[in-house]
């Protein structure tokens, strides 16, 4: 990836001011470096591959060349309680993307997979600093897969991973996704940073590939069986279980979710 190829950007915020490098451990530790040295809201970083990508839990995230690996450094000014908003906006993004320019039936599998046919094509992680309990600065770290061949995935990624290009079948153009990318997710900061949270909630709603379904959830070790009876990007998600108990859960501490 080239600067060059986002000079002249029309988005409001996002890619402000772009960095792209070849390799990196993380694009969330670039970002954070650039935090330390007065980055601007809106900067965006991308690497052609990580050694070290990291996703939720501390997992780690395969990032092989053809990947959109990117973080993005935010400031927003909204109350603390809507922070866990862009996590939805993130996956909101992606998954229109994917919808309107590809013609692909994408999916949010709560709380921030994007999926095609039940597999991920995209995750979302999001880190901030607090200074005295407001946020300093949030890093929405971004992992796509776009242009990576079935033949490249790692046995033990087979049967949970996807990309565009195997979904499509044929090379994506990198440039004008790494664009129109920028272009979505800047749309939804908009909507984020105005307060239309109802936009946001009922967008990520209609996304959502679990509601009204049966889903096993996996936290702290244990697991619960029941159908998704209401879902809120930052409440959490509803719960019927079979006792008619309602439970609720919130994305940050649930380490998986399956669809039965
Ligand atoms: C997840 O699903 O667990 C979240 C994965 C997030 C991966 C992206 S790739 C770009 C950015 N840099 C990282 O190290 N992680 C995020």
């Amino acid at each position: 990836m080239e600067e060059k190829w986002f000079s002249g950007l029309p988005t409001k915020i996002i890619g402000r001011y772009v960095r792209c490098f070849k390799k990196a451990t993380s694009t969330n530790d670039l970002a954070w470096l650039e935090v330390s040295r007065g980055a601007p809201e809106g900067t965006i970083i991308f690497a052609d591959e990580q050694t070290k990508g990291r996703g939720r839990f501390g997992r780690s995230w395969f990032s092989p060349v053809g990947g959109l690996w990117t973080s993005i450094i935010l400031k927003p000014q909204i109350p603390p309680e809507h922070g866990c908003l862009l996590m939805a906006i993130g996956a909101i993004a992606v998954c229109e993307l994917i919808r309107d320019k590809f013609n692909l039936s994408a999916h949010i599998r709560w709380p921030n997979d994007v999926i095609l046919n039940n597999k991920k094509v995209a995750g979302i992680i999001v880190e901030a600093k607090y200074l005295a309990n407001k946020p300093e600065a949030m890093v929405l770290g971004i992992g796509f897969n776009v242009n990576i061949p079935k033949d490249k995935i790692p046995e033990e990624l087979k049967d949970t991973f996807t990309s565009l290009s195997i979904e499509k079948n044929k090379e994506v153009d990198f440039r004008l996704l790494a664009g129109d990318f920028i272009s979505y997710l800047d749309k939804w900061y908009q909507y984020m940073v105005q307060g239309q949270y109802e936009t946001i909630n009922s967008a990520w709603k209609e996304m959502s590939a679990v509601m009204d379904k049966q889903v096993i959830i996996k936290m702290q070790g244990k697991e619960w069986l029941g159908k998704v009876s209401d879902l809120d990007p930052c409440k959490g998600i509803s719960l019927t279980l079979d006792s008619g108990e309602v439970k609720v859960f919130q994305g940050e501490y649930v380490e998986s979710l399956r669809i039965k």
